[in-house]
């Protein structure tokens, strides 16, 4: 592990005053700082906090907002709530896969985007709904994905 990320998993954990109970947004920050939480920062914030590193896990795992992998810098998700799936989400998911050279859940090589689908996002009305970074776009028909997508291109 570089000493870099050490360090910056010691000065995460002393930010939260290395409470277990802080675990949650130890992990947000470190979520905010490197697009996904590195193995090595939550080994670290777990020898910090006494947080079991399976309980840490648990976590990363059961919130959407936590990535265990490397995260683009445009993340894209597509709504598969029940309307946007009804009205077109999974050929949308399929149009962006192919826009992208990726499968859903993954990230492109270049690190620009990555894709995933999430449950209702609230704004069923303009269903098929599509959110990249802060923006929500509905609804989204397959033929507008190319420009969707060329939006952030070079962002
Ligand atoms: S189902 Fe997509 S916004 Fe509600």
């Amino acid at each position: 592990m570089s000493a870099e990320i050490l360090t910056k998993a010691k000065e995460i954990a002393k930010r939260w005053k290395n409470k277990p109970e802080n675990i949650i947004e130890m992990m947000h920050d470190v979520q905010n700082e490197f697009n996904y939480l590195p193995k090595e920062i939550l080994e670290t914030l777990s020898k910090e906090t006494t947080v079991p590193i399976a309980r840490i896990y648990n976590i990363a795992t059961f919130y959407n907002a936590f990535s265990l992998k490397p995260k683009g810098k445009h993340k894209i998700c597509v709504c598969m709530g029940t309307p946007c799936h009804a009205l077109g989400a999974p050929k949308v998911v399929s149009a962006l896969e192919r826009e992208l050279k990726i499968k859903c859940g993954e990230t492109t090589e270049d690190m620009q985007f990555s894709l995933d689908i999430s449950g209702c996002v609230g704004t069923c009305g303009l269903a098929p709904v599509v959110i990249i970074g802060d923006e929500l776009y509905g609804p989204v028909g397959i033929q507008g994905v190319p420009k969707l997508v060329n939006k952030y291109k070079n962002k």
